[in-house]
């Protein structure tokens, strides 16, 4: 057993990896793992103050060090990230975009966040992570994805809007935003 399968209980989940061609790119959609961690620093160092803001809904300028490492040792039984990683040209390897589902205990949901590099925004790699979150989500038989967005950000209650999210609650400034998952392949 190696070093990754003592942190991760369950086996990094290789059949999950996707290669694709977007918008003349290639692009690896894969599970974050373990050894992702320096690469998703130098990821968020690429995302500007104001959009960590409004991923974190706090104002970083930096996520410290055993936040990232949280963010890439996960137990896949209880959590999952995609990472868009670029498979091609000068940024090959690097990391572009995250998105993560968290599963509630006791319910058959899951909490999303999603964050795209902030010179990389508006390039169809949000829509992308998140349905490929949602295409896993659904194969695990969750029965609805939710998350908590700032009113003010346009791009994500807009995007969540295309992918046929409604909204639920708004308190304040924070609205839950809600998306039913039909058991249903086709409808992926
Ligand atoms: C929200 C976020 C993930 C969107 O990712 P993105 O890659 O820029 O979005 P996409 O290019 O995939 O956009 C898909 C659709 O969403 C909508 N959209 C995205 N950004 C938009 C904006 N700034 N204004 C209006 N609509 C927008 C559009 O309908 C867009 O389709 P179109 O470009 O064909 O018109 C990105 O802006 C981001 O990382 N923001 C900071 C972090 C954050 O706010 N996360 C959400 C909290 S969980």
């Amino acid at each position: 057993m190696s070093g990754d399968d003592l942190n991760n209980p369950r086996a990094y989940p290789e059949e999950l990896e996707e290669q694709i061609e977007h918008r003349g790119r290639q692009l690896l959609l894969r599970p974050i793992r373990a050894q992702d961690t320096e690469r998703h620093r130098l990821f968020l160092a690429r995302v500007s103050p104001r959009d960590l803001y409004t991923r974190f809904f706090a104002g970083v300028h930096e996520v410290p060090e055993p936040e990232v490492e949280h963010f890439t040792h996960i137990d896949y039984d209880r959590e999952m990230a995609f990472v868009a990683v670029a498979a091609d040209g000068a940024e090959q390897g690097e990391i572009l975009g995250v998105a993560r589902a968290c599963m509630l205990p006791g319910e058959r949901a899951a909490e999303f966040a999603v964050l795209v590099r902030s010179d990389l925004k508006r390039q169809g790699l949000g829509a992308l992570l998140m349905r490929k979150l949602i295409r896993y989500c659904r194969a695990r038989g969750i029965a609805e994805l939710r998350g908590n967005v700032l009113m003010e950000n346009a791009a994500m209650l807009a995007l969540a809007h295309s992918l046929g999210f409604r909204m639920r609650t708004i308190e304040l400034n924070v609205g839950e935003i809600a998306l039913e998952l039909r058991t249903d392949p086709a409808a992926a």
